[in-house]
């Protein structure tokens, strides 16, 4: 249950409190809810309930039962998996707009993932009591999510056939050219803030490595290091290193 994690300090209902409705417009804009009829609408903003997540607290770890859908209104959320030997993956890094926790939610079984904040969050959470029914009375909603599930099947198979058949660079660079898209829509424009760290466990590469790239790439003026954060100057190099899965080292 969320309220007994540590890091989840408050939760209460988005009605009772009146939030505003930028905060609401989260759960209006993402695509899964963008067609819903207005009653309808209303009707999911009753189930939606606040949260906030403190920096580095785990949300569920996996093999969790999953009980809520979350909606991301600000902050990250890192969805990862790590080996018993402490060796972390991360799938996704979760940012404002996105949801995630559909895969327990839909099917009843366990969390496939950890989530953990990667920044402080807020938070929408939506109970699968509710949510089930509610998908359920609205057939096109759940093909939306089947969408949703396509996407990301396809981006797992993109990350598959990436490891297995794109050299480091080619790797890198399409993990920078994914993240920025994502934020295409942020003030900051290319940023992403990300350590070399979290980018390594994106990748399966060695922070050296990482950090050797980057550096490279730096000097050619393609990328700029900033303290936690990467800012993506020239994309369309990096994209020729995806296309091409070229060998360029960095040398
Ligand atoms: P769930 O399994 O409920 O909890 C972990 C969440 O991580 C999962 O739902 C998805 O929302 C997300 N997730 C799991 N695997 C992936 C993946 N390969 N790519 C992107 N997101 C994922």
């Amino acid at each position: 249950m969320l309220l007994e994690l540590d890091g989840v300090p408050q939760q209460r209902t988005g009605e009772a409190h009146g939030f505003a409705s930028s905060k609401l417009s989260v759960l209006r804009k993402h695509p899964i809810f963008a067609d819903l009829e207005p009653e309808a609408f209303e009707q999911l903003c009753r189930y939606a309930k606040h949260a906030t997540l403190k920096r580095g607290a785990t949300l569920f770890s996996k093999g969790d039962p999953g009980v809520s859908l979350y909606a991301v209104i600000s902050g990250t959320v890192k969805m990862s998996i790590s080996s018993s030997e402490g060796r972390n993956a991360i799938l996704n890094i979760i940012g404002p707009g996105e949801i995630f926790g559909e895969m327990a939610l839909l099917d009843g079984g366990s969390r496939s993932a950890d989530a953990i904040a990667n920044s402080n969050c807020e938070l929408f959470v939506i109970d699968r009591r509710e949510f089930i029914p509610f998908v359920k009375s609205q057939p096109a909603l759940a093909m939306k999510f089947i969408e949703l599930l396509c996407e990301r099947l396809r981006r797992t198979s993109d990350q598959v056939e990436q490891i297995i058949l794109l050299n480091l660079p080619g790797r890198l660079a399409s993990a920078l050219l994914r993240l920025t898209e994502k934020n295409k829509l942020e003030p900051q424009g290319r940023t992403i803030a990300i350590t070399q760290q979290e980018i390594s466990e994106m990748v399966g590469m060695t922070r050296e490595s990482i950090n050797k790239q980057l550096r490279a790439w730096a000097a050619r003026d393609w990328v700029r290091l900033e303290h936690g954060a990467i800012v993506v100057l020239k994309a369309e190099p990096l994209q020729t290193l995806v296309e091409a899965g070229a060998s360029d080292d960095g040398d």
